[in-house]
């Protein structure tokens, strides 16, 4: 027997329900997303608590020992994560949600008589399947587990086109019908056709997919909303759905691509493709001391942070040595190109925890004018958000993505690690411009020593 009475369900629902848009709008800039995270997690809580108290539910201790399972395996991996590989864990955790939604609606349908429901039941097990797999795949690419370039096999546009038609197919009798076994197929060719979507998208296009997928997991506890009749997964899957496309427009425009070019480009054999083939022509190198006095006697510094600083966690150090030179009478500023590093806001986030102020950082928009009168470029771990293979090679994997004009600086000062790429797996010109030096090593160790040495100046 329920024990809260069904007008005290519906509240708790639509409490839950705000607390879902309040999230979505404290993430929405920087300063407020710890609280968003914390007002969505507490809108799960009551919904969560509000099933347990107004369903009748079956096998409590199964469901138990799930939730004690899952809590068990999420939080020491949420803990323990680092910030550069967050994009994998929303992949993982999405993927799952996908493919439980998928999961609930298989063993809905024993219980659906109604075609409009079944339709729905459908729905949920194509899109949970292809938003399982495809996620599957983004996380096996991000952690390198599989290669990060596109993966293509002769014919496989027609694969792809044979599977989609299946699954309808499929999916249309299990509408008709109910049958067991066609639903059964339909699951399989759902995971199947995840992922002939996500192997050919390349490296650098795979946080997209996520965030595409991720559009995907909502629609599909949308539509399980709609199976179980239940009102809090439909506005949750539709916010999940909502934010998720926002997202990828956002994100793809800030690359300068379309959508349908990241997923299918690869099968023209374009824009994905990419090339790593490296040249041995000579680069300029420095050391640290030469570095301290370019920057300590310049007029004005742009730092440029990338994927590399997330990495070396060098965030502090770099916030030091802005004070440093700024105390010294340089005029410093961040530059924060949109997809610098592996997630939206990256850059953000990394230099807001070595409380970098708001004031210091410039967008893509506001700094690019702003480099032909700038001394010193310090482009720190980022490459691809400054290669201008971007504007001039129409081949090129980036081409057409936005990027920060180091080029116009006077000088430019690269640190990295070694000549290797970026995560697009291009080389960069820039790096052999005459008026560009390289300190090679570790980031946060080669800025601790500019930092030294600056200080002695
Ligand atoms: P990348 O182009 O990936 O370059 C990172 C650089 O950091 C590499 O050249 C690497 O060179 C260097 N590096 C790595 N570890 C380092 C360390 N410990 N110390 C010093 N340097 C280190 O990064 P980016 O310029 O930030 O560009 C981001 C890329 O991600 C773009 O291709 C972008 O399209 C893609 N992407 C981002 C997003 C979002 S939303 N952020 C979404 C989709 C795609 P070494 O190995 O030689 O050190």
């Amino acid at each position: 027997m329920s024990i809260l009475a069904p007008a005290w369900t519906a509240l708790f629902y639509l409490v839950a329900a705000v607390c879902f848009i309040l999230a979505l709008k404290g993430l929405s800039s920087p300063r407020t997303a710890r609280r968003g995270n914390a007002i969505g997690a507490a809108g799960a809580a009551v919904a969560v608590v509000t099933v347990f108290l107004s369903a009748r539910l079956e096998n409590i201790p199964l469901i138990l020992a799930a939730i004690a399972v899952g809590t068990a395996l999420a939080v020491p991996v949420a803990r323990r994560v680092q910030m550069t590989q967050m994009p994998q864990l929303v992949a993982l955790f999405n993927g799952v949600g996908g493919g439980a939604a998928a999961l609930v609606a298989v063993l809905e349908l024993g219980h659906s008589g109604d075609s409009w429901v079944r339709l729905a039941v459908v729905f949920t097990m194509l899109v949970g399947a292809v938003s399982f797999a495809g996620s599957a795949v983004t996380v096996g690419k991000l952690q390198e587990l599989i290669s990060t370039r596109p993966l293509l096999f002769p014919g496989m546009p027609a694969v792809m086109v044979l599977v989609l038609a299946g699954a309808l197919t499929a999916g249309g009798f299990v509408v008709l019908t109910g049958s067991a076994g066609w639903a059964g197929a339909l699951l399989v060719l759902g995971l199947a056709a995840g992922l002939l979507l996500v192997l050919p998208v390349g490296g650098a296009d795979v946080p997209i997919v996520i965030s595409l997928l991720n559009a995907f997991t909502g629609l599909a506890v949308a539509a399980s909303g709609i199976v179980l009749g239940n009102v809090l997964l439909l506005v949750a899957g539709t916010l999940v759905g909502a934010s998720g496309t926002i997202l990828t427009k956002v994100m793809a425009s800030a690359m300068g691509r379309g959508v349908a070019g990241i997923m299918f480009g690869a099968f023209r054999g374009g824009s994905t493709a990419g090339s790593t083939t490296l040249s041995d022509r000579p680069v300029r190198s420095s050391s640290a001391e030469d570095v301290a006095v370019q920057l300590g006697y310049a007029q004005r510094v742009v730092i440029v942070p990338g994927y590399g600083l997330a990495v070396a966690q060098g965030q502090h150090t770099v916030a030091e040595l802005a004070t440093a030179l700024t105390a010294r009478g340089v005029d410093v500023v961040f530059a924060i190109h949109p997809v610098a590093g592996r997630m939206p806001g990256h850059m953000n986030v990394l230099l807001a925890e070595a409380n970098v102020p708001y004031e210091s950082l410039r967008e893509l928009e506001e700094v690019n004018p702003e480099f032909a009168n700038t001394d010193i470029a310090l482009v720190v771990g980022a490459n691809d958000v400054v290669n201008p293979a971007a504007k001039s090679s129409p081949g090129s994997p980036i081409y057409g993505m936005p990027i920060l004009e180091v080029v116009q600086a006077q000088q430019v000062v690269f640190l990295k690690r070694s000549m290797r790429p970026g995560f697009a797996g291009i080389e960069n010109e820039l790096l052999h411009d005459p008026k560009t030096t390289l300190l090679f090593g570790d980031a946060k160790d080669s800025l601790s020593k500019v930092l030294g040495a600056v200080k002695i100046l």
